[in-house]
């Protein structure tokens, strides 16, 4: 099993890289200090797959666990459903010294870890990604939370997981569009950060779409590190350098927000917000052009958009990025490369974007 170790002094924890590993999940767990008592939250599409089995390594290595589900889809990431779970909690008598398993994606992730967040003041919890977008991204680094009526993420806390353990082998399961909007947060980690890392994933797509476990591993464990180093340098995002894992997202942002959050992936749109900002930073002369065409040719070899949707109206694209929950005095703080594997933050007026996009 391969491990990237989050440095983050008394919070420090380990993700856990491996293939067919989930019965060794309880040792795992039991392995970090934690006892007792746990409740594996997760959705009806990822329990019907894995919840025995995570069941069964809990118990065996001398944990109680039950499991609550909450529904599946980005929409019932609302404070309700966070308040289900807490009410689960309660009804199990979890105390201080009992815990939560997270199974799933992003979603639920999110959710379950924030609901560790706030129940009881803070409890631990452990993280098991069952999405690429989950184990490279968003069970790393303790950004937790849940959606508000006004905006995605919006009400949430840092609160970082005390181990991440992935079954890489539980990606078999996963929808093809899944999986290929994960490789957009997959490929970002190469631009924002590592050249030799970008060129390695060019190379290698035939593999990662065959889901070669060893490939995936190398992919998915050079991501964590990127993340895990980013996280341990500005953990809670005050001194810009945690922004740049943003590349993509202000333009995918407003295309996701304009579309209703329906039409695309969060990694498609990302997708097209990295193409636009690889365009935005060519024409303000700081990328040069083949190093725009190689993030085209990579995403659209991964089958993901690279242009704004036909017909959409970039007016409203503009209007949605005013609305960024990280814009500053009118202005928005886009990262852009200068080459693959190096970003900026740069701030520009959504005015200037909206022109720059055109
Ligand atoms: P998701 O959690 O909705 O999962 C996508 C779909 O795949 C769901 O239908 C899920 O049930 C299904 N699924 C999950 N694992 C499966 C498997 N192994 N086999 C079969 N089906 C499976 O989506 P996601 O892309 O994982 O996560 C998106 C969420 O993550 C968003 O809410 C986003 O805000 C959040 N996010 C958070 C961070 C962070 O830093 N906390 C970072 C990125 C994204
Ligand atoms: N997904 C962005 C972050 O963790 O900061």
């Amino acid at each position: 099993m391969e491990k990237v170790t989050v440095p983050l002094g008394a919070r420090a924890y380990d993700i856990l890289i491996g293939h067919g590993t989930l019965p060794t999940l309880g040792q795992a767990v039991a392995a970090t200090g934690l006892e007792g008592r746990c409740v594996v939250v997760t959705n009806p599409t990822v329990g019907a797959l894995y919840e025995q089995p995570v069941l069964a390594a809990l118990t065996a290595a001398g944990f109680s666990a039950s499991v609550c589900r909450v529904p599946d889809g980005e929409r019932f990431k609302t404070a309700k459903w966070l308040g289900r779970i807490h009410d689960h909690l309660l009804e199990q008598g979890l105390d201080r010294h009992g815990f939560i398993v997270a199974l799933g994606g992003g979603v639920v992730g999110d959710m379950a870890g924030f609901a560790a967040a706030t129940f009881l003041r803070g409890i631990p919890f452990v993280q098991v990604p069952t999405t690429v977008v989950a184990q490279v991204d968003s069970s790393v680094g303790g950004k937790t939370g849940v959606n508000h009526p006004r905006g995605k993420n919006l009400i949430g806390a840092f609160h970082q997981p005390r181990l991440v353990f992935m079954d890489m082998a539980v990606l078999a399961t996963l929808p093809r569009r899944e999986l290929l909007a994960g490789m957009a947060e997959v490929i970002k980690y190469g631009v924002i950060a590592d050249r030799a890392f970008f060129d390695y994933l060019r190379g290698h797509v035939a593999a990662i779409l065959a889901l070669d476990p060893q490939v995936m591993a190398r992919v998915v464990g050079r991501c964590c590190a990127i993340k895990a180093q980013v996280v341990a340098d500005d953990e809670t995002e005050t001194s810009g350098r945690r922004a740049i894992l943003n590349y993509g997202h202000t333009v995918g942002h407003a295309v996701e927000a304009v579309t209703g959050y329906r039409r695309y992936k969060h990694g498609e749109a990302v997708a097209m917000g990295m193409v636009a900002a690889a365009r935005i930073a060519h024409k303000l002369g700081r990328l040069d052009a083949r190093a725009v065409a190689a993030q085209v040719d990579i995403l659209e070899a991964f089958g993901l958009p690279v242009a704004l949707p036909r017909g959409m109206d970039p007016n409203r694209v503009v209007a949605a990025l005013g609305h960024d929950k990280k814009a500053a005095q009118g202005r928005v703080k886009m990262v852009l490369a200068s080459a693959i594997g190096q970003v900026e933050l740069v701030p520009l007026a959504p005015d200037e974007i909206g022109r720059l996009l055109a």
